[in-house]
Parts: structure tokens; sequence; C-alpha cells
């Protein structure tokens, strides 16, 4: 099993690319954020230090959603409600994890760190490549 540690850090690549200049900018800022993250679970940093870097993760995924749909009401996007139930979905799973007493603070740190990198991947070449064609035809580009 590869663990977390040997993984490269995620890097934004071309093939990330929607098509629509302001969401990939966004895109890489949240990869930046996580990869940020990343780096203080493996520096072992402490509590407070590991609170504020997926603090700053989630409110700027929160920003990012808000604005995603923004986009997509502006160009009549027929899923828009069940993208804005994904963006949910994922915002309140982390939550989730953060608010459990069940396991330790940096293991929780861990867990929320596989469930936002592989969600975020998946999240951006599936449902947002999908909502991308369209904007481009209302001329979001
Ligand atoms: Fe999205």
């Amino acid at each position: 099993m590869i663990r977390e540690k040997d993984r490269p850090l995620l890097s934004w690549k071309a093939s990330y690319s929607v098509g629509v200049a302001s969401v990939d900018e966004q895109h890489a800022r949240l990869i930046f954020l996580l990869n940020e993250f990343r780096s203080a679970i493996e520096e072992n940093h402490g509590c407070e230090v590991l609170e504020r870097t997926l603090g700053r993760l989630s409110e700027y995924a929160e920003t990012h959603f808000a604005y995603e749909e923004q986009l997509m009401e502006r160009c009549a996007f027929p899923d828009l409600e069940a993208h804005r139930r994904l963006h949910a979905n994922a915002a309140s799973r982390i939550r989730g994890f953060m608010e459990s007493a069940e396991l330790p603070r940096d293991t929780l740190c861990s867990v929320v760190l596989v469930f936002v990198q592989n969600w975020l991947l998946n999240h951006i070449m599936g449902a947002d490549k999908a909502f991308a064609e369209r904007m481009q035809a209302h001329g979001i580009t």
C-alpha cells in the first residue's frame, strides 16, 4: 500500500482544465491550500496549525462552491441542484469528520486529507467538466 507520505504533492495539470479560466484558477488555489494542509500534517504540526490550514482550505472551498453555483445559475445549468448537493455533501462530510470524537485529532486530519484529495480530483474531472461546456456556450471562458 502506498503511504500518503510517499505520494507526490498534487499539482495542477492542464488536463484538469474545465476551459473556464476563473474556475481553473480557483481549482489551482484549492490544490495549493490542500498541499499546505498536507504539509502541516506531514511536518507534525500541532492542532492549532492543522485547524488553521484546514480552516483556510474549507473556507476557500465554500467561496469557490458559491462562485460555481452562481455561474451555473447564470447559464441555467439543468444539473445545478444536483451539483449544489455534491458541494453541500462534501462540506458536511468534512465538518462531520472534524466533529467526530472517535479518533485522535491528527488521525482525523489525515482522514480529511485523503477524502478531500480524492473528492476534489474526481469532482473536477467529472461534475465540473460536465458544466464547463454549458458555460462556454454562454460565453463564460
Ligand atoms: Fe463543482
